[in-house]
């Protein structure tokens, strides 16, 4: 089994073929039933693993490697996804990660649904409703699985140009543009060193020179990451979600959460490539013989507080209908019966939580402070949160959405979202282990 096979050319999925023409997003929602217009099968295998630079691990495959297939689909379209475990234990599931799908489709196992096991399969169905840059993986016993290989790109592109922005309304018989952008999964495997799409060290993006080329980076580590690259660069989305006017970055590099994503816009210069670099690894967009030198670290990180400039969020964040503090710290007790020293979330571990109650249409505000030791890199399934302050400090660029969201100690961040999405959700830190360890709970609607 060879690694790397999950990005680039390598997309499942057929954004251009289908007939989407002429019919909104809505009216797709509207109707569960209709055929799907993206189809993939992934095969979930435990297996021996071998990526490209010769490491190797007991891990998971999709299709035969890891990460698994890259799935593409265009705003609007109806994706249907089935799973089948052929041979993993215990099981397996799918999460979409920062694509706010219907409840029963979240994947989270034990409470969207039960675990695939070996021999069973499970599809999954939702109209890919929000363009931008997002990952799968699964949500069984994650902090291994993941870890070890059951995860992969999706990529939703907007409807079309020139589709109207406000219902999605494809032009009939439009094509796409060839997809000229790269997809990075930043994925440290047990007892390997990073690797850029199962690669260790460089792997390359062909571009002419003045293209501009954008790289959709998704961090499906556990711990925070950082991305950079010299010569000017934009972060033209977050989490999925376009940045409002991103302006020239230069000199600062960009963190990317656990779980989280960066969309940056390069430009290939006049002559060689240009870099674009994480710890240990690096992508060099640009024709095929051009190279480029290592970019050192810049020692600042780009602060997405002040960057962009602001624009209409659609929902008034200063008369929430409800109010929540969720305070995370650390405390020795009991989890599940299992003594330690557990992360707690307003000072109760585990079951003990009460879960975060709304009802549909809510305007929920949440202040999340972290007095625990250790950042949190912490995500909200199905929804989305804009980010008001921090350390009562207000946003003042683009509004920042995020699904994930990195806390560091002795911070506090003011958050808010609709309560648009009916369900029982999984909301967690996304350090995966820590889920595990008690910092976990569930927003819930009456
Ligand atoms: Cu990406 Cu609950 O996870
Ligand atoms: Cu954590």
């Amino acid at each position: 089994v060879i690694g790397g096979g999950g990005h680039g050319h390598g997309a499942v999925g057929d954004p251009a073929s289908p007939d989407a023409s002429a019919v909104s997003v809505t009216e797709l929602t509207a109707d569960p039933m209709r055929p799907a217009d993206v189809h993939v099968e992934l095969r979930a295998r435990a297996e021996r693993v071998t990526l490209p630079g010769g490491d190797g691990f007991d891990g998971y495959t999709l299709n035969g490697s890891t990460p698994g297939p890259e799935i593409r689909a265009r705003q609007g379209q109806m994706v249907e996804v089935l799973l089948r475990n052929e041979s993993v234990p215990g099981g397996v599931t799918l999460h979409w990660h920062g694509i706010d799908v219907p409840g029963a489709m979240d994947g989270v196992a034990g409470v969207t649904q039960d675990a695939v096991a070996p021999g069973e399969v499970f599809t999954y169905r939702f109209v890919a409703e929000q363009a931008g840059t997002y990952w799968y993986h699964s949500h069984q016993v994650s902090h291994e699985q993941v870890h070890a290989g059951l995860f992969g790109a999706i990529v939703i592109e907007p409807a079309a140009d020139g589709a109207d922005a406000g219902t999605g309304e494809v032009p009939p018989g439009e094509a796409p543009a060839a997809a000229a952008d790269a997809v990075v999964l930043l994925h440290t495997y047990p007892g390997t060193s990073r690797t850029l799409n199962g690669v260790a060290g460089e792997v390359r993006h062909g571009a002419a020179p003045g293209a501009h080329v954008r790289v959709r980076i998704a961090n499906t580590d556990s711990t925070p990451t950082a991305v950079w690259a010299e010569g000017g660069f934009r972060v033209v989305a977050v989490d999925g979600t376009d940045v409002h006017e991103p302006g020239l970055v230069e000199g600062r590099k960009v963190r990317v959460t656990a779980g989280g994503r960066i969309d940056l816009e390069v430009v290939v210069p006049a002559t060689g490539a240009v870099r674009v670099q994480a710890p240990g690894v690096s992508l060099l967009v640009g024709p095929d013989d051009a190279t480029a030198p290592t970019p050192p670290s810049p020692p600042e990180f780009l602060d997405l507080l002040d960057y962009g400039t602001p624009a209409p969020l659609g929902f008034d964040p200063e008369r929430p209908d409800r109010s929540f503090a969720y305070d995370i710290g650390r405390a020795p007790g009991f989890l599940a019966g299992v003594p330690g020293i557990w992360w707690t979330i307003n000072g109760r571990m585990g079951d003990d939580v009460p879960m975060f109650m709304v009802r549909e249409g809510d305007v929920v505000a949440m202040r999340i402070t972290n007095g625990s030791g250790e950042v949190h890199p912490m995500h909200l399934h199905g929804h989305h949160v804009v980010v008001l302050a921090r350390n009562g400090v207000p946003a003042s660029g683009s509004p920042w959405w995020v699904d994930s969201l990195d806390v560091d100690n002795g911070e506090s961040y003011d958050v808010a979202f609709v309560a648009d999405n009916p369900g029982l959700w999984a909301d967690h830190c996304h350090t995966l282990p820590h889920a595990v360890e008690g910092l976990m709970t569930h927003l819930m609607y009456e």
